[in-house]
């Protein structure tokens, strides 16, 4: 395999980069990486001094058969109109921005893309990252990403259309649980005498092993539901509250993540057809 690329460090390009490189994916000799403001990249390159730094996106296009494009949703389309006359023709492109569809991409690259939304959680080799090919992108590349990617949590291909809602259960889900935990803690330390760090260390159990348990037993939500919750019992109560109210919470949680989206996905269309 070629030289692989990555143009853009910031939060989500640097969870991918280290991840790959903690499971062993990537061999640093392998990888050329670029950033706007270079000085981010000093201590990668005091942990792994094989990775070649370079100051331009121009030559890690010229110099990689694979490129993840880790920059902001709104940068994307400088970025390729800087580095696109420098790819070489059989150039595999990842980019990994929300609100961003491979069909705008196209109207710049006319070659392989494919079109991740990554996850914090490969940070831990956990969680799920979704992926959609363009027509380009051969069997061999298709495996060869999914391999790599394989490495640092599962992954799933989904039609294009459904990265919206499926985001709100990968990339999104672990601000969207950690919200809900945040919430919950809150509302029971005010009921008795732990503080907010003993709430959160049970809960953080509780979520750990409810996963676990899940997982592992192949438990569907609804029996672990019967499992707990006793007829009459304190449970129950509490999962009769939930199931009242959360409905209408969640239709808002869905309705406002995927019309953001939408308003993005806008944007980018008018900025990528001038
Ligand atoms: N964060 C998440 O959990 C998450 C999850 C899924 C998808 N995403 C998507 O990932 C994309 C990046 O998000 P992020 O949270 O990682 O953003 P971010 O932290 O702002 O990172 C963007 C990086 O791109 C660099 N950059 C900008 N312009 C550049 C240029 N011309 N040349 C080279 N590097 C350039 C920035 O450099 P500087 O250091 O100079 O700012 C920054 O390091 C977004 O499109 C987002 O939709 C994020």
């Amino acid at each position: 395999m070629g030289n692989i690329g990555f143009i853009g460090y910031g939060n989500m390009g640097s969870v991918l980069l280290k991840s790959m490189l903690s499971a062993g994916v990537i061999d640093p000799k392998q990888l050329i990486v670029s950033n706007r403001t270079a000085s981010k990249l000093d201590s990668l390159k005091s942990s792994y001094p094989e990775i070649q730094i370079s100051g331009n996106n121009q030559d890690v296009a010229g110099k990689c058969s694979l490129i993840f494009l880790c920059v902001g949703t709104l940068q994307v389309k400088s970025v390729l109109s800087d580095i696109v006359r420098d790819l070489s023709r059989d150039a595999h492109m990842v980019f990994i921005s929300a609100g961003l569809e491979i069909a705008s991409i196209e109207k710049v690259y006319d070659g392989a893309i494919t079109r991740i939304i990554p996850t914090l959680l490969s940070e831990v080799n956990e969680g799920v990252t979704l992926v959609c090919h363009n027509a380009k992108v051969t069997e061999s590349e298709k495996q060869n990403l999914d391999k790599m990617l394989r490495q640092i949590g599962k992954t799933k291909n989904i039609h294009e259309s459904q990265f919206e809602v499926g985001s709100d259960f990968t990339s999104c889900a672990p601000g969207l649980i950690a919200s809900i935990c945040d919430q919950l803690i809150r509302a029971g330390i005010e009921k008795g005498e732990f503080s907010y760090e003993e709430a959160t260390t049970m809960l953080l159990h509780s979520l750990y092993g409810t996963s676990k348990l899940l997982l592992q037993n192949k438990e569907t939500f609804g029996g672990l539901i019967q499992r707990v919750a006793a007829k009459g019992g304190a449970t129950e109560g509490g999962v009769n509250i939930l199931e009242k109210h959360l409905p209408e919470i969640f239709e808002k949680v869905f309705d406002i993540t995927i019309r953001r989206t939408d308003i993005r996905k806008q944007k980018t269309r008018l900025d990528f057809s001038s």
